[in-house]
């Protein structure tokens, strides 16, 4: 195992970044879950305070993965895919990279249109994003919630190309990003 990726695997970093981001956003929707079901009060706000800080960790990791990749080598897609695959693989993983962004950003915007400032667990307070307004609120709570279908779905298929290439394809795509492998 190294540290830095080579053409023929992800390294630990990049490894560490794919699965600490995966584990966060289950967490992440879990506790958006958890408050939607809840009524107003100090146990929704809790849970949703901890939504923010958890959304706002993903997208600092997000950027951070993203400049670790720009300074990297990362393992080509395996020469024998059609060019539709190639082209599902490219456009998926970019649409996940968007979606990491988009969330986040809609849920900060959202709360700066509501008037609650994002805490980072109670460290410190980002600043506002957009002034107080309800109707740019509704707005974004939709947006919030299209986008995390979206996002389910990109997954969905992300997670059904992973498994395609270990158990049909045979090749080392899913085992490449696995540690210990
Ligand atoms: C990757 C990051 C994020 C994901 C995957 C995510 C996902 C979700 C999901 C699934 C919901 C429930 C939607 C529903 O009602 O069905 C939700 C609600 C919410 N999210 Fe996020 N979120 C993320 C980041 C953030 C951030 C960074 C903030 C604020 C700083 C935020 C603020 C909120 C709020 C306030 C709600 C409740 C909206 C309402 O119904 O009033 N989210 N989020
Ligand atoms: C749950 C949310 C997930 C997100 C947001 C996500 C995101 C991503 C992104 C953006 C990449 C592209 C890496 C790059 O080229 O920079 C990637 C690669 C990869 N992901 Fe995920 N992933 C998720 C879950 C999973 C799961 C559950 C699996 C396994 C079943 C998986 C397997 C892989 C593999 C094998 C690669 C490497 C593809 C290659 O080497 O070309 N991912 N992931």
């Amino acid at each position: 195992m190294t540290l830095q990726n080579t053409t023929r695997r992800w390294g630990t970093i990049a490894q560490t970044f794919h699965w600490l981001i995966v584990v966060l956003l289950v967490v992440q929707v879990t506790l958006a879950e958890l408050a939607d079901d809840l009524p107003v009060g100090v146990r929704k706000l809790t849970l949703l305070a901890r939504h923010k800080s958890v959304g706002i960790t993903i997208l600092a990791l997000v950027i951070l993965r993203l400049a670790w990749r720009a300074v990297n080598a990362h393992p080509p897609l395996p020469a024998n895919l059609k060019p539709y695959e190639r082209t599902l693989a490219r456009l998926t993983h970019l649409a996940l990279y968007v979606l990491l962004f988009a969330m986040p950003l809609t849920g900060w915007t959202m709360s700066s249109a509501r008037g609650f400032p994002v805490s980072w667990f109670g460290f410190f307070t980002l600043p506002d994003l957009v002034p107080k307004s309800r109707p740019l609120y509704d707005a974004l709570v939709l947006t919030h919630q299209t986008l995390a279908w979206f996002l389910f779905a990109v997954v969905a298929l992300h997670v059904a190309g992973a498994l395609k290439h270990h158990f049909v394809h045979k090749d080392d795509v899913l085992r490449r990003m696995l540690p210990f492998t």
